[in-house]
C-alpha cells in the first residue's frame, strides 16, 4: 500500500490532531547461506529485500499506545502496564516487545498511536517479524529522541523476540534489516559483528523466492528445540577443544573429537551442520568475489542438504522445490532459507530460465505436494529508515 493511502487510513481511524504523523520503513530480509548459524557465533550471508512493513506513528499526551494494522483485524489500545504483557499469539507481541526493551532501558518514551501496513508475506522465511520489530525500534527511537544507534536497536529488537515473543532467534534477522544496502548481500559474523557489505553482482541471474505455502507447525518449539541442542554440542566439545561457540570450531576439530559426542547423535548432527555452514558461508561469498556463480550454487544446494540431513529442519514440500530446481536447466542452486520448516526457497537462476523455473514448479509442485507455490523476483534493498508520510 502507499503511503498516502496509509496516510488517509491512519487519519480515519485516529483523526487529525494537529501533531504531524511521520512514516517509517523496514524492509524483509532473504538468507541467501548461512543458517541456524547466527546463534552459534557463525557467519550469515543475508540481503534485506524489496518487500518491507510500513509504520505510521504519532505521539500523543496520554500515556496509551494504539496499535493498528492494516493486515491483520485486531486493533489494541493498551495502557502503559499493560503492554508489559504478552497478547495471546498475536503480531502485536512484536511491538509490545519492542517497548517493553525501551522501558527495561530506562528510557521514557511516552503514548503513541500507529498504523502498520506490510507485504513481506507471513511465516515465509522472510522476517516478516523483524520487519515489524525493527520498524517499531527504529520509529520510537526517532520519535522520542532516545538517540540509540543502530547496533543497539538492533540488539533491543532481538531481544524483543528472546523475551518477549520467547523465540530463542539469533541476530541475524534485525540485522539485516536494519543494515541492508542495495544491490549488495552482508557477510556478517555474528560474534563479532564485523560486517561486510558485498556487491551482489549476478551478472545476468535473478535471485528468485520460491513460497511452498506449508503451514509451519509447533516451528518456534522446533527452532528452540536447535538452540538448545547446539549449546549441548558446545558444552561438551569445549571441555576437550578450545571454543566458546560452535562456529570456532573447524569441521576437521569436530570429526577429531566426535566421540564426546557419541552419547548425543542428534547434538553431533546440528553440530556438523553449524560447522560445515559456517565454512560454506566463507567459499560461497569467495566464489561470488571471483564472479564464480556456477561454484555460489553448488554451495546452495550443499547447504540445504545439511539443512535437510544434518538440522533436520527441511520438508517434503521445501524438497520437492529444490529438487524441482535442480532439474530445470539454468538455475545454479536453491536451499531453504530462514528457519525451515516450511516457508521458502532461495533460487539462483539465470535471467532466461526463470520462466522455465516456475513453469516446472507450477507443473510438479502441487503434484508432489498439493500445495500450490508462488513465487517473488528480488532485488537486495536498503534497511530501516524514515520515508515521507
Ligand atoms: C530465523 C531466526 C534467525 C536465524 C534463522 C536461521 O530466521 O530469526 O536468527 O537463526 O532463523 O538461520
Amino acid at each position: 500500500m502507499d503511503t498516502s493511502e496509509l496516510s488517509r487510513q491512519f487519519a480515519d481511524r485516529y483523526g487529525d490532531t494537529g501533531n504531524s504523523v511521520r512514516a517509517f520503513y523496514a524492509p524483509g530480509r532473504v538468507n541467501l547461506i548461512g543458517d541456524h548459524t547466527d546463534y552459534n557465533g557463525g557467519l550469515v550471508f543475508p540481503c534485506a529485500i524489496n518487500f518491507g512493513t510500513t509504520l505510521l506513528i504519532r505521539p500523543t499526551l496520554k500515556k496509551a499506545i494504539q496499535l493498528a494494522s492494516t493486515n491483520f483485524d485486531l486493533v489494541a489500545v493498551l495502557s502503559k502496564d499493560q503492554a508489559n504483557q504478552k497478547y495471546g499469539d498475536h503480531w502485536i507481541n512484536y511491538p509490545l516487545g519492542v517497548v517493553q526493551q525501551f522501558e527495561k532501558a530506562g528510557l521514557d518514551i511516552g503514548g503513541f498511536e500507529c498504523l502498520f501496513s506490510g507485504n513481506v508475506p507471513n511465516g515465509a522465511g522472510l522476517s516478516s517479524s523483524a520487519s515489524v520489530s525493527v520498524v517499531t525500534a527504529y520509529a520510537l527511537n526517532e520519535l522520542f529522541g532516545c538517540g540509540l544507534d543502530d547496533i543497539t536497536l538492533v540488539r533491543m529488537a532481538q531481544s524483543a523476540e528472546n523475551d518477549f515473543v520467547g523465540v530463542q532467534c539469533g541476530i541475524m534477522d534485525q540485522y539485516a534489516v536494519t543494515m541492508g544496502q542495495s544491490d549488495h548481500a552482508m557477510m556478517l559474523d555474528c560474534d563479532t559483528l564485523a560486517c561486510e557489505q558485498v556487491p551482489l553482482l549476478l551478472d545476468g541471474h535473478a535471485i528468485v523466492l520460491i513460497n511452498s505455502n506449508q503451514r509451519r507447525e509447533l516451528s518456534e518449539s522446533k527452532y528452540n528445540e536447535r538452540v538448545d541442542e547446539t549449546r549441548l554440542a558446545l558444552e561438551k566439545l569445549s571441555q576437550i577443544v578450545s571454543a566458546t561457540t560452535l562456529a570456532q570450531i573447524s569441521p576437521a576439530q569436530l570429526a577429531d573429537n566426535r566421540l564426546v559426542l557419541a552419547e548425543s547423535p542428534n547434538a553431533y548432527k546440528r553440530a556438523r551442520h553449524v560447522v560445515s555452514e559456517h565454512d560454506r558461508v566463507k567459499r560461497a561469498v569467495e566464489a561470488l568475489r571471483n564472479n564464480d556463480l556456477q561454484s555460489f550454487g553448488t554451495l546452495m544446494y550443499e547447504s540445504h542438504t545439511s539443512l535437510r540431513e544434518d538440522y533436520n529442519v527441511s520438508s517434503e514440500p521445501l524438497d520437492a522445490l529444490v529438487d524441482i530446481a535442480r532439474d530445470t536447466e539454468g538455475v545454479l542452486g536453491a536451499r531453504l532459507t530462514g528457519a525451515g520448516f516450511g516457508g521458502c526457497t532461495v533460487n539462483l537462476v539465470r535471467k532466461n530460465a526463470v520462466q522455465s523455473l516456475l513453469s516446472n514448479v507450477e507443473r510438479h509442485y502441487k503434484q508432489r505436494t498439493g500445495l500450490t507455490a508462488n513465487s517473488y523476483e528480488i532485488t537486495p534493498s536498503d534497511g530501516v529508515r524514515e520515508v515521507s508520510s
